[in-house]
């Protein structure tokens, strides 16, 4: 890898792990909440000083980067031209404020669009999932293992009830017959850190209608490193600029998954 990439590693390292004792510190203190684009889409305090805290980072040690930061701090990215950062300083507000664990700070680099370092921090257990491009995925310092193929009868698979009940973008009936053939299933409620575990084995699949690239882009580079499969719903590579559904897979079972399960 490249010095200037070490560089790039090795700084957000220490910032992410800088941000997570600062969001420990928080734990005894009163949280200021808000509420975003519905009555359960929720930011605090610390969600926006977080953000905050990389962008000035990244603007002081790298000024020709972009960073694309879901709380608005960082810049107006229409291009995925450059050295472009997207950033997620809490994934899983709603388990920060309810349970404080089950969250993570995600951060993925990406040049002229292709994903180069990956991270998801799970604050609370210390656990650094990162990966750089070509050189394998780590959980902490040990190197995950590369995924091997596994069928539906035998998957765990994560996915919000949500999606199997009425809802706008998906018939019920689809995921539910998957949900009856699956070994089992589970939700997080952090979609960084459903892809992490995709990445580390805990997981077989993780599958959801609509997320924004902040939430997919750092566990996108993880699941990639160790040979997992990450696309839409339909099989198609995702987009980084707007929402997609996602779809991310072991090896085998994403393809069994979209020939059975998946029709438009
Ligand atoms: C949310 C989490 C959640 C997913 C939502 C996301 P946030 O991110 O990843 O698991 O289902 O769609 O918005 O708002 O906690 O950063
Ligand atoms: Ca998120
Ligand atoms: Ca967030």
């Amino acid at each position: 890898m490249q010095e200037k990439w070490k560089e790039i590693d090795e700084c957000t390292r220490q910032w992410i792990k800088e941000a997570g004792a600062r969001i420990r510190a928080t734990f005894e203190k009163k949280l200021t909440i808000e509420t975003k684009s519905h009555r359960n889409d929720l930011v605090t305090n610390v969600d926006r000083e977080t953000e905050q805290f990389f962008i000035e980072k990244i603007r002081k040690t790298f000024p020709g980067h972009h960073v694309l930061g879901e709380e608005g701090f960082g810049d107006e990215i229409a291009t995925l031209q450059g050295i472009v950062w997207i950033i997620d300083p809490i994934d899983g507000t709603m388990n920060f404020i309810h349970q404080k664990r089950n969250f993570a700070i995600s951060i993925g680099v990406f040049e002229n669009g292709v994903g180069v370092l990956g991270y998801v921090y799970d604050v609370v257990h210390d656990e650094l999932y990162a990966a750089r491009k070509g050189e394998g995925a780590f959980l902490n310092d040990q190197p995950l293992p590369r995924l091997e193929p596994v069928s539906v009868s035998e998957a765990i698979i994560s996915l919000n009830a949500t999606w199997i009940t009425e809802n706008k973008r998906i018939d019920p009936s689809v995921l539910a017959s998957l949900v009856k053939d699956a070994r089992g299933t589970r939700s997080y409620g952090s979609a960084a850190l459903e892809m992490a575990y995709v990445a580390a084995g805990r997981l077989d699949a993780y599958i959801t209608m609509r997320l924004s690239p902040w939430d997919f882009a750092g566990g996108l580079v993880l699941v990639q490193e160790v040979g997992g499969i990450v696309t839409n719903l339909y099989g198609e590579p995702l987009n980084l600029l707007t929402k997609n559904s996602v779809f991310v897979s072991k090896p085998g079972l994403h393809e069994e998954i979209l020939q059975k399960y998946i029709h438009r």
